[in-house]
């Protein structure tokens, strides 16, 4: 199976054998042991992080419903295996967890991701450099390469197949958010982890809160020890709805990617407008990524309006797009990362990592291009008296 058929039926194999036609929602905490040798065969499987056992026996160990859409995430990266935790901050905390040690970031990344490693909350020490540094910052006690591409929020893209080259024997951990498993599959460019904010695109309708890592089965071993130990499980309601979220990915990723491709085009001719960031774009993308890493743009972008006075009237002046953090959702969102979401990120790491005090990032829904770009419109012309009335 593949693309559309593949998001429709991926993990959904047993269904018709149990006699449903939709995956039930298991919402027990704990599942009766009239077997006690039954339990605790399954309680030492759990916690040697192994997938399966006789008995979930409770459910901060194993869930099914949160298991399904393991399996269908799975297939859709083509990894062996998947894990899914209660955020994606959870899940960026297991995979560090389970790699103690010094870590080589580029930057940009998600200001959460950013401020964890930064801060060495979790004990690792972190070196940001170039996509092109990266072997010379490597050192004896580099235990990962953690890249995003595209990455949040300038768009910008990193070499995956350079990057995995240049760490040698070292995990390289993408965070795919961004693109998707729909335009991009960095397991299969030698990626060891691949990351979502499962809440973002998967869930696709700013509904459900959720994280999620694919690798290898002796990967996720780890890292499910890692959650069964910290009790970052995925909520059975959540790995339902993020399960139904991935039936309709590629038509949503699609759908939205189209509306985004018709902004640029109007965002890029706008006089108010000093930059556009997007994976269309060439000097988002001067090496040709889009094509070859990745199968499109996406449909999120970020633009250059000066001033963070102008972003922020901007903003405030919309209607139909929603002025909030989040993204990869059926509807339009609008955020300003230097107020909100890179507001964590050290001062001198934003404008290192491109966060100016004027860009916008806009995540492109499904709606109608041009009912998007009328609301865009009507917001920069509010700028004009909003200027004419100092
Ligand atoms: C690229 C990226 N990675 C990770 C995260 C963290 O995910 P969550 O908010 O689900 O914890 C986010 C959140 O915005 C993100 O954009």
């Amino acid at each position: 199976m593949k693309g559309r058929t593949l998001d429709v039926h991926a993990g959904r194999e047993l269904l018709a054998r149990q006699g449903v036609h939709v995956p039930p929602i298991d919402l027990s905490t704990t599942y009766p042991l009239y077997n006690a040798a039954l339990g605790t065969q399954s309680i030492d499987a759990w916690a040697r992080g192994e997938g399966e056992a006789a008995s979930p026996v409770y459910a901060r160990l194993y869930n099914p419903t949160v298991a399904g859409f393991e399996r269908a995430l799975a297939d859709l990266e083509g990894a062996e295996a998947a894990v899914a935790y209660a955020s994606g901050m959870a899940a960026v905390t297991a995979v560090l967890l389970a790699n103690p040690g010094h870590v080589v970031g580029v930057r940009p990344v998600y200001g959460g991701t950013d401020h964890l490693l930064a801060s060495r909350l979790l004990g690792h020490t972190v070196t940001w450099v170039q996509p092109e540094d990266v072997a010379a910052a490597i050192r004896d006690d580099t235990v990962l390469v953690w890249i995003e591409t595209p990455a949040n929020p300038t768009l910008q893209l990193v070499d995956i197949a350079a990057v995995v080259a240049q760490a040698g024997s070292v995990p390289v951990v993408v965070d795919n958010t961004f693109a998707t498993p729909v335009l991009q599959q960095p397991l299969a460019l030698g990626a060891r982890y691949v990351l979502h904010s499962a809440t973002k695109f998967l869930g696709g309708h700013g509904d459900v809160v959720g994280g999620v890592v694919a690798c290898a089965e002796e990967d996720a071993r780890a890292l499910r020890q890692v959650r069964v130990a910290t009790g970052g499980i995925l909520h059975p309601l959540a790995g339902y709805l993020l399960h139904r979220g991935l039936q309709t990915l590629t038509l949503r990723v699609r759908a939205a990617q189209d509306g985004a491709m018709a902004l640029v085009e109007r965002l890029r001719a706008h006089p108010m407008v000093f930059a556009v960031h997007y994976p269309g774009c060439e000097h988002t993308d001067p090496t040709g990524l889009v094509g070859r890493q990745m199968h499109g743009p996406g449909s999120v972008l970020a633009f250059d309006v000066g001033s963070r006075e102008i972003a922020r009237t901007i903003m405030g002046s919309l209607r139909l797009i929603t002025p909030a953090v989040s993204l990869g959702s059926v509807d339009t969102l609008i955020q300003h990362p230097a107020s909100l979401t890179h507001r964590v990120v050290e001062d001198d790491a934003k404008s290192a990592s491109g966060v100016s005090a004027g860009l916008l990032r806009l995540s492109v829904g499904i709606e109608e291009p041009d009912s998007l770009w009328r609301d865009l419109s009507q917001a920069f012309e509010q700028w004009v008296p909003a200027l004419a009335a100092r």
